[in-house]
Protein backbone atom coordinates (compact mmCIF):
# COMPACT_ATOMS: atom_id res chain seq x y z
CA UNK A 1 0.00 0.00 0.00
CA UNK A 2 1.59 3.81 -0.76
CA UNK A 3 -0.99 6.00 0.78
CA UNK A 4 0.13 8.87 -0.40
CA UNK A 5 1.08 7.42 -3.68
CA UNK A 6 4.50 8.59 -3.64
CA UNK A 7 6.18 7.96 -6.84
CA UNK A 8 3.02 6.36 -8.59
CA UNK A 9 2.97 7.76 -12.51
CA UNK A 10 -0.81 7.92 -13.01
CA UNK A 11 -0.42 10.17 -16.72
CA UNK A 12 1.92 11.14 -19.45
CA UNK A 13 1.95 14.92 -19.35
CA UNK A 14 3.01 17.65 -21.93
CA UNK A 15 2.80 20.62 -18.79
CA UNK A 16 4.95 20.63 -16.56
CA UNK A 17 8.49 18.55 -15.04
CA UNK A 18 8.81 19.21 -11.10
CA UNK A 19 12.38 18.00 -11.11
CA UNK A 20 12.67 17.72 -6.86
CA UNK A 21 16.18 16.27 -7.01
CA UNK A 22 17.49 19.62 -8.54
CA UNK A 23 15.13 22.28 -7.53
CA UNK A 24 14.08 22.74 -11.10
CA UNK A 25 10.26 23.28 -12.79
CA UNK A 26 10.32 23.21 -16.60
CA UNK A 27 6.73 23.97 -18.10
CA UNK A 28 5.77 23.01 -22.00
CA UNK A 29 9.54 23.37 -22.71
CA UNK A 30 10.95 26.44 -20.70
CA UNK A 31 12.21 26.31 -16.78
CA UNK A 32 10.01 28.36 -14.71
CA UNK A 33 12.28 31.58 -14.57
CA UNK A 34 12.44 31.81 -18.14
CA UNK A 35 8.52 32.01 -18.19
CA UNK A 36 7.37 33.58 -14.97
CA UNK A 37 7.90 37.71 -15.30
CA UNK A 38 8.36 37.80 -18.90
CA UNK A 39 5.32 36.90 -20.44
CA UNK A 40 1.54 37.94 -20.28
CA UNK A 41 -1.11 36.14 -17.91
CA UNK A 42 -2.73 35.51 -21.82
CA UNK A 43 0.37 34.46 -23.10
CA UNK A 44 0.81 31.64 -20.89
CA UNK A 45 -2.93 30.83 -20.97
CA UNK A 46 -2.22 30.06 -25.07
CA UNK A 47 1.19 28.29 -23.86
CA UNK A 48 -0.81 25.89 -21.84
CA UNK A 49 -3.51 25.50 -23.60
CA UNK A 50 -1.73 24.73 -26.99
CA UNK A 51 -2.39 21.47 -28.73
CA UNK A 52 -4.61 20.63 -25.81
CA UNK A 53 -7.93 23.25 -25.82
CA UNK A 54 -10.46 22.46 -28.81
CA UNK A 55 -9.01 25.48 -30.64
CA UNK A 56 -5.60 26.91 -30.45
CA UNK A 57 -5.53 30.71 -29.69
CA UNK A 58 -2.61 32.98 -30.11
CA UNK A 59 -2.37 35.42 -27.35
CA UNK A 60 -4.04 37.97 -28.81
CA UNK A 61 -7.26 35.74 -29.65
CA UNK A 62 -6.73 34.38 -25.69
CA UNK A 63 -7.22 37.90 -24.67
CA UNK A 64 -10.24 38.74 -26.57
CA UNK A 65 -11.86 35.46 -25.28
CA UNK A 66 -10.87 36.10 -22.01
CA UNK A 67 -12.37 39.67 -21.94
CA UNK A 68 -15.91 38.57 -23.31
CA UNK A 69 -15.83 35.83 -21.09
CA UNK A 70 -15.57 38.21 -17.80
CA UNK A 71 -18.21 39.76 -19.27
CA UNK A 72 -20.31 37.06 -19.88
CA UNK A 73 -19.19 35.73 -15.98
CA UNK A 74 -20.27 39.25 -14.53
CA UNK A 75 -23.86 38.32 -15.50
CA UNK A 76 -23.46 35.44 -13.12
CA UNK A 77 -22.80 37.95 -10.38
CA UNK A 78 -26.18 38.97 -8.77
CA UNK A 79 -27.51 34.92 -8.42
CA UNK A 80 -23.70 34.42 -6.91
CA UNK A 81 -24.03 37.24 -4.53
CA UNK A 82 -27.44 35.65 -3.16
CA UNK A 83 -26.21 31.99 -3.37
CA UNK A 84 -22.65 33.09 -1.31
CA UNK A 85 -24.19 35.78 1.45
CA UNK A 86 -22.27 34.50 4.70
CA UNK A 87 -19.87 32.67 2.67
CA UNK A 88 -15.87 33.06 2.69
CA UNK A 89 -14.38 34.26 -0.38
CA UNK A 90 -13.25 30.88 -1.32
CA UNK A 91 -16.33 29.08 -0.68
CA UNK A 92 -18.08 31.54 -2.73
CA UNK A 93 -16.02 31.35 -5.21
CA UNK A 94 -16.58 27.45 -5.19
CA UNK A 95 -20.27 28.51 -5.14
CA UNK A 96 -19.89 30.75 -8.07
CA UNK A 97 -18.18 28.54 -10.55
CA UNK A 98 -20.75 25.82 -9.86
CA UNK A 99 -23.32 28.31 -11.60
CA UNK A 100 -21.23 28.10 -14.41
CA UNK A 101 -22.73 25.34 -17.47
CA UNK A 102 -20.26 23.32 -19.24
CA UNK A 103 -19.33 24.57 -23.13
CA UNK A 104 -16.68 23.61 -25.72
CA UNK A 105 -14.92 26.66 -24.17
CA UNK A 106 -15.14 26.06 -20.37
CA UNK A 107 -11.47 26.57 -19.94
CA UNK A 108 -11.71 30.09 -21.03
CA UNK A 109 -15.21 30.82 -18.82
CA UNK A 110 -13.59 29.01 -16.02
CA UNK A 111 -10.57 31.24 -16.15
CA UNK A 112 -12.12 34.43 -17.07
CA UNK A 113 -14.96 34.04 -14.06
CA UNK A 114 -12.55 33.19 -11.31
CA UNK A 115 -11.32 36.77 -10.72
CA UNK A 116 -14.72 38.72 -11.97
CA UNK A 117 -16.19 36.37 -8.74
CA UNK A 118 -13.46 37.04 -6.35
CA UNK A 119 -13.59 40.81 -6.78
CA UNK A 120 -17.62 40.64 -6.68
CA UNK A 121 -17.31 38.42 -3.56
CA UNK A 122 -14.80 40.49 -1.51
CA UNK A 123 -16.30 43.93 -2.29
CA UNK A 124 -19.39 42.69 -1.14
CA UNK A 125 -17.70 41.32 2.17
CA UNK A 126 -17.05 44.84 2.66
CA UNK A 127 -20.10 46.33 1.57
CA UNK A 128 -19.57 47.52 -1.83
CA UNK A 129 -21.29 46.96 -5.28
CA UNK A 130 -19.22 45.07 -7.76
CA UNK A 131 -17.08 46.59 -10.41
CA UNK A 132 -17.84 45.19 -13.47
CA UNK A 133 -15.20 44.10 -16.36
CA UNK A 134 -13.97 46.37 -18.90
CA UNK A 135 -13.42 45.66 -22.48
CA UNK A 136 -9.70 46.24 -23.68
CA UNK A 137 -8.09 45.51 -20.29
CA UNK A 138 -6.00 42.06 -19.73
CA UNK A 139 -7.02 39.59 -17.15
CA UNK A 140 -4.32 40.38 -14.25
CA UNK A 141 -5.04 44.73 -14.86
CA UNK A 142 -8.88 44.08 -14.92
CA UNK A 143 -8.86 41.78 -11.73
CA UNK A 144 -7.34 44.78 -10.08
CA UNK A 145 -9.85 46.84 -11.42
CA UNK A 146 -12.79 44.97 -10.43
CA UNK A 147 -11.25 44.44 -7.07
CA UNK A 148 -10.08 47.88 -6.44
CA UNK A 149 -12.91 50.07 -7.96
CA UNK A 150 -9.44 51.66 -9.77
CA UNK A 151 -6.67 50.66 -11.93
CA UNK A 152 -3.76 49.42 -10.07
CA UNK A 153 -0.13 50.70 -11.17
CA UNK A 154 1.96 48.51 -13.47
CA UNK A 155 4.22 47.02 -10.57
CA UNK A 156 1.65 45.49 -9.17
CA UNK A 157 -0.32 44.42 -12.08
CA UNK A 158 3.65 42.71 -13.04
CA UNK A 159 3.86 41.57 -9.78
CA UNK A 160 0.63 39.67 -9.43
CA UNK A 161 1.09 38.37 -12.90
CA UNK A 162 4.64 37.21 -12.10
CA UNK A 163 2.56 35.04 -9.12
CA UNK A 164 0.21 33.52 -11.37
CA UNK A 165 2.35 32.43 -13.91
CA UNK A 166 4.39 30.67 -11.14
CA UNK A 167 2.12 28.50 -9.94
CA UNK A 168 -0.08 28.02 -13.00
CA UNK A 169 0.99 24.68 -13.13
CA UNK A 170 3.05 21.84 -11.23
CA UNK A 171 2.71 18.39 -12.12
CA UNK A 172 0.73 15.72 -10.32
CA UNK A 173 -0.27 18.36 -7.38
CA UNK A 174 -3.22 17.34 -5.09
CA UNK A 175 -5.80 19.39 -7.07
CA UNK A 176 -4.36 18.82 -10.29
CA UNK A 177 -4.59 15.29 -9.34
CA UNK A 178 -8.47 15.88 -8.50
CA UNK A 179 -8.87 17.53 -11.70
CA UNK A 180 -7.93 14.80 -14.01
CA UNK A 181 -9.21 12.05 -11.39
CA UNK A 182 -13.07 13.69 -12.26
CA UNK A 183 -12.31 14.73 -15.81
CA UNK A 184 -11.39 11.10 -16.29
CA UNK A 185 -15.41 10.41 -15.40
CA UNK A 186 -15.96 12.39 -18.13
CA UNK A 187 -17.75 15.19 -15.77
CA UNK A 188 -16.63 18.30 -18.10
CA UNK A 189 -14.22 21.05 -17.55
CA UNK A 190 -16.41 22.99 -14.60
CA UNK A 191 -17.10 19.94 -12.39
CA UNK A 192 -13.48 19.20 -12.49
CA UNK A 193 -12.25 22.64 -11.58
CA UNK A 194 -14.77 22.79 -8.86
CA UNK A 195 -13.38 19.90 -7.38
CA UNK A 196 -9.94 20.90 -8.20
CA UNK A 197 -10.66 24.25 -5.85
CA UNK A 198 -12.08 22.62 -2.97
CA UNK A 199 -8.68 20.17 -3.00
CA UNK A 200 -6.75 23.56 -3.53
CA UNK A 201 -8.14 25.14 -0.49
CA UNK A 202 -6.31 22.69 1.95
CA UNK A 203 -3.71 23.94 4.84
CA UNK A 204 -1.61 21.98 3.61
CA UNK A 205 -1.81 22.77 -0.50
CA UNK A 206 -3.10 26.30 -1.40
CA UNK A 207 -4.62 27.46 1.85
CA UNK A 208 -0.97 27.71 3.00
CA UNK A 209 -0.04 31.24 2.65
CA UNK A 210 -3.38 32.82 4.81
CA UNK A 211 -1.77 30.95 7.76
CA UNK A 212 1.97 31.89 6.67
CA UNK A 213 1.42 35.79 7.24
CA UNK A 214 -1.00 34.32 11.07
CA UNK A 215 2.62 32.79 11.84
CA UNK A 216 4.81 35.89 10.96
CA UNK A 217 2.34 37.59 13.35
CA UNK A 218 2.40 35.78 16.34
CA UNK A 219 6.13 35.06 15.84
CA UNK A 220 6.06 39.31 16.16
CA UNK A 221 9.60 39.81 16.39
CA UNK A 222 12.98 38.56 15.58
CA UNK A 223 13.97 37.96 19.00
CA UNK A 224 10.90 35.17 19.31
CA UNK A 225 11.45 33.57 16.12
CA UNK A 226 13.69 30.29 18.20
CA UNK A 227 11.42 30.37 20.77
CA UNK A 228 8.00 30.42 18.63
CA UNK A 229 9.21 27.36 15.97
CA UNK A 230 10.58 25.20 18.77
CA UNK A 231 7.41 25.75 20.79
CA UNK A 232 5.56 24.84 17.65
CA UNK A 233 7.39 21.64 16.45
CA UNK A 234 7.16 21.13 19.84
CA UNK A 235 3.35 20.42 19.84
CA UNK A 236 3.49 18.61 16.75
CA UNK A 237 2.44 21.36 14.65
CA UNK A 238 3.69 21.80 10.94
CA UNK A 239 5.23 25.49 9.97
CA UNK A 240 3.46 26.42 7.54
CA UNK A 241 5.33 27.82 3.86
CA UNK A 242 7.50 24.55 4.55
CA UNK A 243 8.52 21.55 3.35
CA UNK A 244 7.02 19.73 0.10
CA UNK A 245 6.21 16.25 -1.47
CA UNK A 246 8.32 16.59 -4.19
CA UNK A 247 11.09 19.16 -3.70
CA UNK A 248 13.97 17.59 -1.62
CA UNK A 249 15.96 21.02 -1.70
CA UNK A 250 14.62 25.04 -2.38
CA UNK A 251 11.03 24.85 -4.28
CA UNK A 252 12.54 27.28 -7.23
CA UNK A 253 9.52 29.32 -7.28
CA UNK A 254 10.26 30.87 -3.75
CA UNK A 255 13.33 32.82 -5.45
CA UNK A 256 11.61 33.89 -8.36
CA UNK A 257 8.60 35.45 -5.89
CA UNK A 258 11.41 36.62 -3.93
CA UNK A 259 12.61 38.47 -6.82
CA UNK A 260 9.18 40.17 -6.78
CA UNK A 261 8.72 41.05 -3.39
CA UNK A 262 12.01 43.19 -3.14
CA UNK A 263 10.36 45.08 -6.21
CA UNK A 264 7.56 46.04 -3.97
CA UNK A 265 6.84 48.50 -1.66
CA UNK A 266 6.34 47.74 2.11
CA UNK A 267 7.81 44.20 1.99
CA UNK A 268 10.95 45.41 3.77
CA UNK A 269 10.63 44.80 7.20
CA UNK A 270 8.23 41.74 6.83
CA UNK A 271 10.60 40.04 4.11
CA UNK A 272 13.16 40.67 6.80
CA UNK A 273 11.21 38.72 9.71
CA UNK A 274 10.11 35.73 6.81
CA UNK A 275 14.15 35.46 6.36
CA UNK A 276 14.96 35.28 9.59
CA UNK A 277 11.91 32.52 10.57
CA UNK A 278 13.09 30.85 7.47
CA UNK A 279 16.64 30.67 8.40
CA UNK A 280 15.45 29.41 11.73
CA UNK A 281 13.18 27.21 10.20
CA UNK A 282 15.19 25.23 7.58
CA UNK A 283 17.47 24.88 10.99
CA UNK A 284 15.05 23.58 13.14
CA UNK A 285 13.60 21.14 10.83
CA UNK A 286 16.51 19.55 9.76
CA UNK A 287 17.69 19.21 13.81
CA UNK A 288 14.31 17.22 13.32
CA UNK A 289 14.31 15.54 10.40
CA UNK A 290 17.68 14.83 9.17
CA UNK A 291 16.91 12.81 6.54
CA UNK A 292 13.95 14.71 4.66
CA UNK A 293 15.34 18.34 3.64
CA UNK A 294 12.29 19.80 4.42
CA UNK A 295 13.21 23.13 2.75
CA UNK A 296 11.11 26.30 2.04
CA UNK A 297 8.26 26.09 -0.51
CA UNK A 298 6.39 28.65 -2.61
CA UNK A 299 3.87 29.00 0.14
CA UNK A 300 6.25 31.42 2.54
CA UNK A 301 7.22 34.58 0.05
CA UNK A 302 3.68 34.28 -1.97
CA UNK A 303 2.25 35.19 1.36
CA UNK A 304 4.77 38.66 1.52
CA UNK A 305 3.83 39.16 -2.25
CA UNK A 306 0.52 39.10 -1.68
CA UNK A 307 0.14 40.71 1.10
CA UNK A 308 2.83 43.58 0.00
CA UNK A 309 0.68 44.20 -3.19
CA UNK A 310 -2.35 44.71 -1.10
CA UNK A 311 -4.91 41.56 -1.05
CA UNK A 312 -6.14 40.64 1.99
CA UNK A 313 -5.32 37.38 3.02
CA UNK A 314 -8.46 35.61 2.96
CA UNK A 315 -8.31 36.22 -1.07
CA UNK A 316 -4.87 34.28 -1.06
CA UNK A 317 -6.52 30.91 -1.41
CA UNK A 318 -8.64 32.26 -4.39
CA UNK A 319 -6.01 34.24 -5.97
CA UNK A 320 -3.77 31.10 -6.40
CA UNK A 321 -6.72 29.77 -7.85
CA UNK A 322 -6.58 32.33 -10.46
CA UNK A 323 -3.57 31.21 -11.40
CA UNK A 324 -3.88 27.51 -11.20
CA UNK A 325 -6.87 27.44 -13.26
CA UNK A 326 -4.48 27.58 -16.07
CA UNK A 327 -2.55 24.17 -15.36
CA UNK A 328 -5.90 22.36 -14.56
CA UNK A 329 -7.72 23.35 -17.55
CA UNK A 330 -4.90 21.66 -19.66
CA UNK A 331 -4.74 18.78 -17.82
CA UNK A 332 -8.14 18.11 -17.75
CA UNK A 333 -8.29 18.04 -22.10
CA UNK A 334 -4.77 16.24 -21.51
CA UNK A 335 -6.70 13.51 -19.52
CA UNK A 336 -9.98 13.21 -21.26
CA UNK A 337 -7.91 12.85 -24.46
CA UNK A 338 -5.74 9.78 -22.96
CA UNK A 339 -9.57 8.40 -22.41
CA UNK A 340 -8.32 6.11 -18.86
CA UNK A 341 -10.73 6.27 -15.71
CA UNK A 342 -8.62 6.37 -12.83
CA UNK A 343 -9.67 4.23 -9.85
CA UNK A 344 -6.98 2.95 -7.75
CA UNK A 345 -7.59 0.02 -4.93
CA UNK A 346 -7.94 -0.21 -1.73
CA UNK A 347 -7.24 -2.93 1.10
CA UNK A 348 -10.10 -3.82 3.48
CA UNK A 349 -9.15 -4.16 7.15
CA UNK A 350 -12.92 -3.93 7.61
CA UNK A 351 -14.86 -7.15 10.03
CA UNK A 352 -15.86 -10.04 7.45
CA UNK A 353 -19.04 -11.86 7.13
CA UNK A 354 -19.26 -14.97 9.78
CA UNK A 355 -17.12 -17.75 8.13
CA UNK A 356 -15.89 -15.81 5.64
CA UNK A 357 -11.74 -16.78 4.47
CA UNK A 358 -9.88 -14.49 5.46
CA UNK A 359 -8.02 -13.22 1.77
CA UNK A 360 -6.04 -10.20 0.52
CA UNK A 361 -8.01 -9.08 -2.34
CA UNK A 362 -7.53 -5.36 -3.31
CA UNK A 363 -10.58 -3.64 -4.74
N1 LIG B 1 6.55 21.52 9.47
C1 LIG B 1 6.76 20.57 10.37
N2 LIG B 1 6.92 19.28 10.07
C2 LIG B 1 6.86 18.94 8.77
C3 LIG B 1 6.65 19.89 7.74
C4 LIG B 1 6.49 21.22 8.13
N3 LIG B 1 6.28 22.18 7.25
N4 LIG B 1 6.64 19.26 6.54
C5 LIG B 1 6.82 17.95 6.80
N5 LIG B 1 6.95 17.78 8.15
C6 LIG B 1 7.16 16.52 8.84
C7 LIG B 1 5.95 15.62 8.67
O1 LIG B 1 4.98 15.88 9.69
C8 LIG B 1 6.54 14.27 8.77
O2 LIG B 1 6.73 13.97 10.13
P1 LIG B 1 6.27 12.58 10.78
O3 LIG B 1 7.00 11.54 9.99
O4 LIG B 1 6.67 12.72 12.20
O5 LIG B 1 4.76 12.55 10.53
C9 LIG B 1 7.92 14.45 8.14
O6 LIG B 1 8.21 15.83 8.20
C10 LIG B 1 8.00 14.03 6.71
O7 LIG B 1 6.96 14.66 6.01
P2 LIG B 1 6.91 14.60 4.42
O8 LIG B 1 6.73 13.18 3.99
O9 LIG B 1 8.07 15.35 3.88
O10 LIG B 1 5.60 15.44 4.13
P3 LIG B 1 4.50 15.21 3.03
O11 LIG B 1 5.14 14.96 1.71
O12 LIG B 1 3.49 14.25 3.51
O13 LIG B 1 3.81 16.63 3.05
C11 LIG B 1 3.56 18.94 2.83
C12 LIG B 1 4.20 17.70 2.24
C13 LIG B 1 3.77 20.11 1.89
C14 LIG B 1 2.06 18.70 2.98
C15 LIG B 1 4.20 19.23 4.22
O14 LIG B 1 5.58 19.49 4.05
C16 LIG B 1 3.50 20.35 4.93
O15 LIG B 1 2.50 20.12 5.61
N6 LIG B 1 4.02 21.62 4.83
C17 LIG B 1 3.34 22.73 5.45
C18 LIG B 1 2.15 23.21 4.61
C19 LIG B 1 2.60 23.95 3.37
O16 LIG B 1 3.48 24.80 3.40
N7 LIG B 1 1.94 23.60 2.25
C20 LIG B 1 2.20 24.19 0.95
C21 LIG B 1 2.89 23.21 0.05
S1 LIG B 1 3.45 23.96 -1.44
Amino acid sequence: MNAGLEGVVAAKTVLSQVNGVEGRLIVRGHDIEALAGQMSFEAMAALLWRDLAPTNLTETQTATALEIARQDAFEKVPALLTAAKGLTVVEGLRTGLSLLSENEDSHVTVTAAIPVFIAALHRASQGLAPVAPSLGRAQVADFFAMLNGEPASELLVGALETYLLTVSDHGMNASTFTARVVAATRAGTVASTVAALCALSGPLHGGAPGPVLDMLDEVGDFSRVDGWIDRHLGDGERLMGFGHRVYRTRDPRADVLKGVVNRVQNTRARMALAEAVEKAAIGALAARYPDRNLETNVELFTAVLLEGIGLPRELFTPVFAMGRVLGWTAHIYEQVASSRLIRPASSYVGPLPEGAPLLAVAG
